[in-house]
């Protein structure tokens, strides 16, 4: 038994991938009824749903859960950006009969920030953990010392050497193919990231990363076939792996790859308790899943999707689209349209490259047939 399953007193490190929107605690209580760990995603939750969340899944099992948190540095406003954007959509705003000039811009996202732990303390989760990155120090410092085991995702082995030195206790180690945002953090060409905080010596006017930063960099992004072992290799810390994991068979490639334990997100997307929209769904379990590809047009970060209309006629990564998480507001308008017309043609469908274990099963069934790839 490794030294993580051991903190959290279970025998097979399984963790179902928190997937905000499309996800809450009722999967998360599934996952962890049938012997793994279950997640809930916090990054579009009011403060009055992440509480109410908090407690359903704090009474509700007796066995650990993860809650997780974004902790990307809120861009400054960029008007001219913005404007891009919405020349950008306006041929499809005309196309669908609406008014681009009635869209609020708005941040959709919220980094883990010192108000949000003041609401997850008293629930003490066995497990936090991040994506893009961590917070800062005295954040961080607060989560370990109220005694929840600290996870990030690491996309490069230098980004889980930076986790290590920063004090988690386990990195996730994200392959590309991974569905949803990619957690990747470091860049040649941009500082690292500490939550809200600016790097040492910045701009006083900085306001966190341009996607360009990150974009530019998805070379330096790896299968999780080559990235686990190298993370694995580099690191004195369990390593989870992600990305592509879709059955047993896969479980037991990765943990011969020396992971510690696996996350799985996309094989839970069709589960009867997640929240995955019926467009979502049907993409999920068509042909159209065999092609997905990393996209910044529903967030400005880059994340993985199924390739749909607006991914190929604006190109996955226009450079129009704002900063994470600005560009969401003027996109979404068109989503809810097109949506209620029965297509997906302008929604996020968040699908790793794997999509083969997404079946329309209890999460209950899914978790146990998982389970079958740690032998026991
Ligand atoms: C729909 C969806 C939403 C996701 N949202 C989050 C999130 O809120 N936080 C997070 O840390 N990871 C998120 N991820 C990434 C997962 O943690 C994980 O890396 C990924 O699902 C693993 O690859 P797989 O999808 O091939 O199983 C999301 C993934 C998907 C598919």
């Amino acid at each position: 038994m490794n030294t993580l399953a051991q903190r959290l007193n279970v025998d097979r490190l399984l963790l179902q991938a928190p997937m905000a929107g499309s996800q809450g605690s009722a999967l998360a209580l599934s996952v962890c009824a049938a012997g793994g760990i279950g997640a809930l995603p916090a990054a579009m939750l009011s403060p009055e749903a992440l509480t109410q969340e908090l407690q359903t899944l704090s009474t509700g099992t007796d066995r650990p859960w993860n809650v997780n948190f974004f902790c990307h540095t809120p861009p400054l406003p960029d008007p001219a950006r913005e404007a891009r954007w919405r020349e950008a959509l306006s041929p499809y705003y005309a196309e669908a009969g609406l008014d681009i000039n009635a869209v609020p811009a708005g941040a959709g996202r919220v980094p883990f920030s010192h108000a949000v732990a003041d609401l997850v303390e008293p629930f003490r989760p066995p497990i936090v953990s991040f994506h893009f990155g961590l917070p800062a120090p005295d954040l961080l410092a607060r989560v370990k010392g109220w005694g929840s085991v600290v996870l990030s995702s690491a996309t490069t082995v230098d980004e889980a050497l930076w986790l290590q030195a920063e004090g988690v206790d386990g990195v996730i180690a994200q392959g590309v193919e991974a569905g949803g945002h990619r957690g990747m953090f470091l860049s040649p060409h941009a500082p690292p990231l500490r939550g809200s905080l600016p790097p040492e010596g910045a701009d006083p006017a900085w306001g966190g990363p341009a996607p360009d930063h990150l974009t530019a960099d998805l070379t330096t992004q790896m299968g999780t076939f080559s990235l686990l072992p190298q993370v694995v290799a580099a690191v004195n810390l369990p390593v989870i792996a992600a990305g592509g994991i879709a059955d047993a068979a896969g479980v037991r490639a990765a943990l011969a790859l020396g992971a510690s334990g696996v996350q799985v997100g996309t094989a839970y997307l069709c589960s009867d308790e997640a929240t995955t929209s019926a467009v979502h769904r049907a993409a999920l379990q068509s042909e159209a899943a065999r092609h997905t590809a990393l996209t910044t047009l529903f967030s400005g970060r880059p994340a993985r999707g199924i390739v749909n209309r607006v991914m190929r006629e604006l190109g996955p990564l226009n450079p129009a689209a704002p900063a994470f998480p600005t560009a969401t507001a003027a996109i979404a308008p068109l989503r809810t349209y097109w949506e209620k017309r029965g297509s997906g043609d302008f929604s996020p469908l968040w699908s790793g490259q794997n999509a083969s274990g997404c079946r329309s099963l209890p999460a209950g069934e899914i978790t146990r047939q998982l389970l079958l790839g740690f032998g026991v």
